[in-house]
């Protein structure tokens, strides 16, 4: 095997831990980024009320089902999002001067290619780094962005977004882009967490795209997680099939239901699983089970939605400066563009 050269967007000090075995795809040695420990599912599953973290819902299956969520009449956040960043994609590049574009999932939807055609229109060249725990997803974008964007230098980071931003060199000036509103799934742990850490490892001349669901009509909101398809039911609902899968668990879809709703008071949709009738769920490879009582809900996901103002000025205390905030003419959704305080 040919060994390619290290891109030039790993730092100096983070080379020696990535090696590639896929032309343009490069990986953490020796991690496992697929490995999902059975411990840090039963330890949520354990807290009270029980719940789960979110990115167990992406299995292959989860995946499909939330590609059908994304072409949903009542799910407007990516045609909404989508919508911004084609009026917007000039005047954010405009605003960004970087080389390189570094996507916190894998990418390459409609959304990023706004943003990737301005690159090479303002600037005629610049790297693109999705950074992604799929593989397949990687390379997917590989291949689209070879055929539409010859002139981009791709590298697929395949990792946590963690380890991925913090290996990217802070001298290339960079624009990491976070869409989506995927910082809704957040918890109050997860998300200063996450900003801490993104925060710390941009450079000077950094600066960072975020996409946020706004606050807005309960009815509306509560619709968009309410599918008249049942497609979000099936989504959520999905989570214990990939369970059952992993651990050899006996989760039992025929006695559960979904159930999505707002609380207002923590601006989120939350939604649940929650037992029809009462039953045990056995994990027979670590040799644990619970009573599954009736009516009792199981966390599954939560959806927060944003204050723009707000969250703007939350950020400036992790050294995020806001700069330009981009919506739609319903307000419905918020691109918001933040540079580093260098
Ligand atoms: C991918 C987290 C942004 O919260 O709207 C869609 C996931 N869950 N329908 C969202 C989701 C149910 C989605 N995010």
């Amino acid at each position: 095997m040919e060994t390619e050269p290290l891109p030039s967007i790993l730092a100096p000090h983070q080379k020696a831990r990535w090696k590639t075995n896929q032309d343009g795809i490069w990986t953490l040695d020796g991690s496992r980024v697929d490995e999902v420990p059975a411990r840090s599912i039963l330890t949520t599953l354990w807290d009270q009320p029980r719940w789960l973290e979110a990115y167990h819902l992406y299995d292959q299956r989860g995946s499909d089902l939330f590609e059908q969520i994304c072409q949903l009449a009542e799910y407007y956040l990516t045609r909404t999002e989508n919508s911004i960043l084609e009026a917007q994609a000039a005047a954010i590049i405009a605003a960004a001067p970087v080389e390189c574009i570094v996507e916190l999932g894998a990418g390459y939807s409609k959304k990023t290619i706004h943003l990737l055609t301005e690159q090479l229109r303002q600037r005629d060249k610049g790297i693109f780094a999705p950074i992604d725990v799929s593989e397949s997803g990687l390379l997917a974008s590989r291949e689209a962005v070879a055929r539409d964007f010859p002139r981009l230098e791709f590298h697929g980071l395949h990792a946590r977004y963690e380890d991925g931003f913090t290996s990217i060199e802070q001298a290339v000036p960079t624009l990491f882009v976070f869409l989506g509103s995927t910082v809704g799934n957040f918890n109050h742990s997860d998300f200063p967490r996450f900003f801490r850490a993104l925060s710390e490892a941009m450079g000077p001349k950094d600066y960072l795209l975020l996409g946020a669901d706004r606050i807005k009509d309960t009815t509306l909101l509560e619709q968009a997680y309410n599918d008249s398809q049942g497609l979000t039911a099936q989504f959520i609902l999905n989570v214990f099939c990939h369970i059952n899968n992993l651990l050899g668990s006996n989760f039992d879809l025929a006695k559960m239901r979904y159930h999505a709703r707002f609380n207002s008071e923590w601006q989120q949709i939350e939604m649940y699983a929650i037992a029809e009738q009462r039953h045990r769920v056995s994990f027979p490879t670590v040799e644990t089970s619970f009573e599954w009582q009736k009516d009792e809900k199981i966390l599954v996901e939560i959806s927060r939605k944003f204050d723009p103002q707000r969250l703007q000025e939350q950020l400036r205390f992790f050294d995020l400066l806001p700069i330009e905030h981009f919506t739609d003419a319903n307000q419905w959704f918020s691109v918001l563009l933040f540079r580093k305080q260098g």
